[in-house]
């Protein structure tokens, strides 16, 4: 089993790249100098415990909100995110958790919605048609996109919200939670369709908290543990007990948190897993008392 940092050597320059991304809201430190590499054709799960950042990531990525410092590259060059158009125009879509669809409204009307086709008015058939073409790269199982989204299942609808995401041709794609509150089949389901999109050649980026779905479908894991980076790893060579351990930093005991007082934090990280500081290490360090 590999304990280094994952990269992918020889790949192609990646999709997304961020450097150095800090965050603050007032005195909380939202996110603290993070790197982070999504290629085209994987998907890269982003994990972390309550409060690790994920969310905070993902909103600079979408435009809601700026970073306070480091850079964004993406595309093959450095961006500035102002807004969630600017994310959009970029080619870069997020499915949020609470999907934004309108209930009432039909398969086909959730996914054009704001772009209807047609220069005077709706072509419906022309939208049909395209929700159909959309739906079938999918492989969704939608019995009609003409009846309203309300009567779809969890399943479905994280279907139709992704679909629709995928109307304007993005190069990423985020996917925050997308098989929370899901059974076992819809799952399934949406876990094919994270599948079709690394084929189609996307990058994906999905935050999950359920481990199973992270290793059913993820290339790469990168793991958020108090706003900071804490081990990025090839899915097929890092164990659950590993990838647990460096979402709880269950890699901190009383040894490393000794070492780390003494000035020596960094050397003493459980194998298989990153040396992680615990918070008071961190704390010293940002006040450059340790390393
Ligand atoms: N808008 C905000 N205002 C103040 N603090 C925030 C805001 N958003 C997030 N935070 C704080 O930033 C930290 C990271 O939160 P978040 O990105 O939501 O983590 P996650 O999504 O991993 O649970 C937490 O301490 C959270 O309380
Ligand atoms: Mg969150």
């Amino acid at each position: 089993m590999s304990t280094m940092p994952a990269e992918r050597p020889g790949a192609a320059a990646p999709v997304l790249s961020m450097r150095g991304v800090s965050k603050h809201f007032g005195a909380v430190a939202a996110l603290t100098d993070i790197d982070l590499d999504v290629y085209a054709g994987e998907v890269v799960a982003l994990v972390g415990d309550n409060g690790a950042g994920k969310s905070t990531l993902v909103k600079i990525l979408s435009g809601v909100h700026p970073q306070d410092a480091g850079t964004v590259n993406f595309d093959g060059r450095d961006v500035n995110i102002q807004s969630p158009v600017d994310a959009l125009n970029l080619g870069i879509a997020t499915v949020f958790q609470d999907l934004a669809l309108c209930d009432n409204l039909s398969v086909v009307d959730n996914l054009f919605l704001g772009r209807e086709l047609g220069p005077w008015r709706l072509n419906e058939g022309e939208m049909e048609v395209q929700s159909w073409e959309l739906l079938r790269q999918l492989s969704a199982k939608i019995p009609s996109v003409r009846i309203a989204v309300a009567s779809l299942s969890g399943g479905q609808r994280q279907t139709v919200a992704i679909a629709r995401s995928l109307l304007g041709s993005p190069k990423l794609i985020i996917l925050d939670e997308p098989t929370a509150a899901l059974g076992v089949a819809q799952t399934a389901e949406v876990l094919n369709l994270v599948e079709r999109l690394r084929e189609n050649g996307l990058a994906v980026i999905m935050i999950s908290h359920n481990m199973q779905d992270v290793q059913a479908v993820s290339d790469r894991v990168a793991v958020l543990r108090l706003g900071r980076n804490n081990g990025t790893f090839r899915m097929k060579d890092v164990s659950t007990d590993d990838l647990i351990a460096a979402i709880t930093g269950a890699a901190v005991n009383v040894v490393t948190q000794r070492a780390a007082q003494a000035g020596t934090a960094g050397t003493l990280g459980k194998a298989g897993v990153p040396p992680v500081r615990p918070p008071e290490a961190a704390a010293a360090a940002e006040e450059g008392s340790v390393q």
